[in-house]
């Protein structure tokens, strides 16, 4: 982000060999190389373990590419309330209390409401939906996620028709969090309506198998596959219709380099590096960055006849 370039990324930072293994065989042991419709026999073990309400379902939305080992997911973060190395994160956030925890939904809707965390989580059928993550700073991640689709959780407000956005607020406390003003406090999103109701919008309340770490957002985050990583606020506590854009955390700190949509563009450069590559975290060799992060045919269509390079 504002911090650290793709080129800063240290070889001690890139995923060493044996952990490349070890995924390997998780993916054997766990045969979840093939995205199928079946729960595996770990999936069920896990969500039994967690806490999690299960069964999970595996989810037909997913990528069948090889999984991020968990440890580089949740050892390699970015929750600047926490600190701004990648580590910080895991080193720090155990100190934020998730429990009791809730979520506002308010603004332009008919049936405003104040969700307990645990009632929130079983509202849907949880599903473990695995997507490519792609952060700005050009690296990429491929996440088994737990959650369930937003839509469901806004349905249950009622959306007036003058609804046209959504803000994401996180938490913000400063017993257990930065002081320094890195960002605008506390951490906000946005999303149109219409992306927010996108089958493919996740709120995510865990990751293989197990409740999220708090330095992945637990309880609660938000998982938006075809745009930047940013876009993912985590630990979130109010949730907002409005008919105005929102304000967002990265857009307030540096426009011209944080735009709104953040949709993952190959064409649109940041304005300090490329975004055309990108590397998987684990891999030696960049490859090539997919339009919408290789979500396109899902929801291009949600931008017809928009001009993504003045969108970005
Ligand atoms: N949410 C909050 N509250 N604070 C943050 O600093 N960082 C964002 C996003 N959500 C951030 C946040 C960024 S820059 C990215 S890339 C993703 O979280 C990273 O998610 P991960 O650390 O779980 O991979």
């Amino acid at each position: 982000m504002l911090i650290k370039r793709p080129d800063d990324i240290l070889p001690s930072e890139i995923t060493p060999p044996e952990v490349y293994a070890d995924r390997r065989r998780f993916l054997q042991v766990a045969g979840l190389s093939a995205a199928g419709l079946a729960l595996s026999q770990p999936t069920r073990l896990l969500a039994a373990q967690s806490g999690l309400p299960g069964p999970i379902a595996k989810s037909p939305l997913s990528t069948a590419e090889e999984l991020t080992p968990r440890k580089d997911i949740t050892s390699y973060c970015n929750f600047y309330e926490f600190g701004t190395d990648k580590s910080d994160p895991a080193a720090n956030a155990g100190r934020m209390q998730t429990r009791p925890w809730t979520v506002k939904v308010d603004g332009l809707v008919g049936k405003p409401k104040t969700f307990d965390i645990d009632e929130l989580i079983k509202l849907a059928p949880l599903e473990e939906r695995i997507y490519r993550l792609r952060c700005v700073e050009a690296w990429s991640m491929v996440v088994p996620w737990v959650g369930f689709p937003l839509s469901a959780l806004l349905k249950q407000v009622d959306p007036l028709g003058s609804a046209k956005y959504v803000e994401f607020t996180t938490l913000y406390d400063p017993k257990v969090m930065s002081r320094l003003p890195v960002l605008n406090w506390p951490y906000k999103e946005g999303l149109r309506l219409d992306e927010a109701m996108h089958p493919l919008t996740l709120m995510a309340v865990g990751l293989y198998g197990d409740v999220l770490p708090n330095q992945n957002g637990a309880p609660l985050r938000l998982v938006v596959p075809w745009k930047y990583g940013f876009k993912s606020a985590k630990s979130i506590v109010h949730i907002r219709l409005t008919d105005k854009q929102p304000n967002t955390a990265w857009n307030d700190a540096a426009p011209s380099e944080y735009g709104f949509y953040s949709n993952v563009n190959p064409d649109v450069n940041h304005p300090r590096w490329s975004q055309a590559k990108e590397r998987r975290i684990g891999d030696f060799l960049k490859r090539p960055t997919l339009p919408f992060n290789g979500y396109a045919d899902q929801v291009a269509s949600l931008y017809t006849g928009m001009d993504l390079k003045k969108n970005f």
